[in-house]
């Protein structure tokens, strides 16, 4: 699948049927993160991949879209600042994340982006994966197969947010 389909593919997905994903798909997922543009260059992620069914079982209590799921991948971040005093990892974060439900989409599979609710039970998922106290555990993402294709969400038309030269010119200049 082409980069812009995977674009349009993808969806938040919430319900999984069962369904495994092989190690060597999970590996291509993983190098899309590990290809993210940062901030810098600094890198500063980890990745958890989590294939043991009890661990993904406690994701549960995180929100109701982890039955079904083989693999998990936890998303760990090391806040800093960059030399020039940047503060990007939030940034680095969401850009790793992107490629890698690019990834998951291009492959077959279907994924959604856990963070909301995952920020108010971030100590004991971090205490649960072994991650230091330093670090930030900030998304996990399920990795499976949708239960149903699902819908597109609503987004915005681009003639609603793509302005022309100046904010507010909403049509390009016509020489
Ligand atoms: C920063 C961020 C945090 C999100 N956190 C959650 C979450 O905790 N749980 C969840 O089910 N979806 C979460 N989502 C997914 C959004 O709800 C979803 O992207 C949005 O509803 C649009 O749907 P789509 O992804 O199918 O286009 C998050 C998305 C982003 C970008």
């Amino acid at each position: 699948m082409n980069v812009l389909d995977a674009i349009t593919k993808r969806r938040s997905v919430r319900q999984f049927r069962p369904g495994d994903v092989p190690d060597s798909d999970l590996k291509k997922i993983l190098q899309a993160g590990r290809c993210a543009p940062s901030g810098y260059n600094l890198q500063n992620k980890e990745f958890v991949v989590i294939r043991d069914p009890e661990t993904i079982a406690r994701f549960q209590q995180v929100q109701k879209s982890f039955e079904n799921v083989p693999v998990v991948i936890a998303v760990v971040m090391t806040p800093g600042k960059t030399p020039s005093g940047g503060s990007y990892w939030v940034e680095d974060c969401a850009a790793c994340v992107e490629n890698m439900l690019l990834a998951i989409t291009g492959l077959g599979y279907a994924s959604v982006w856990v963070e909301g609710t995952l920020l108010r039970h971030e100590p004991w998922v971090k205490e649960l994966l072994g991650v230091p106290e330093d670090k930030r555990l900030l998304v996990i993402l399920p990795v499976g197969h949708a239960a149903e294709p699902g819908e597109m969400a609503r987004k915005a038309p681009l003639d609603e947010i793509v302005h022309y030269e100046r904010y507010g010119q909403r049509k390009p200049k016509v020489e």
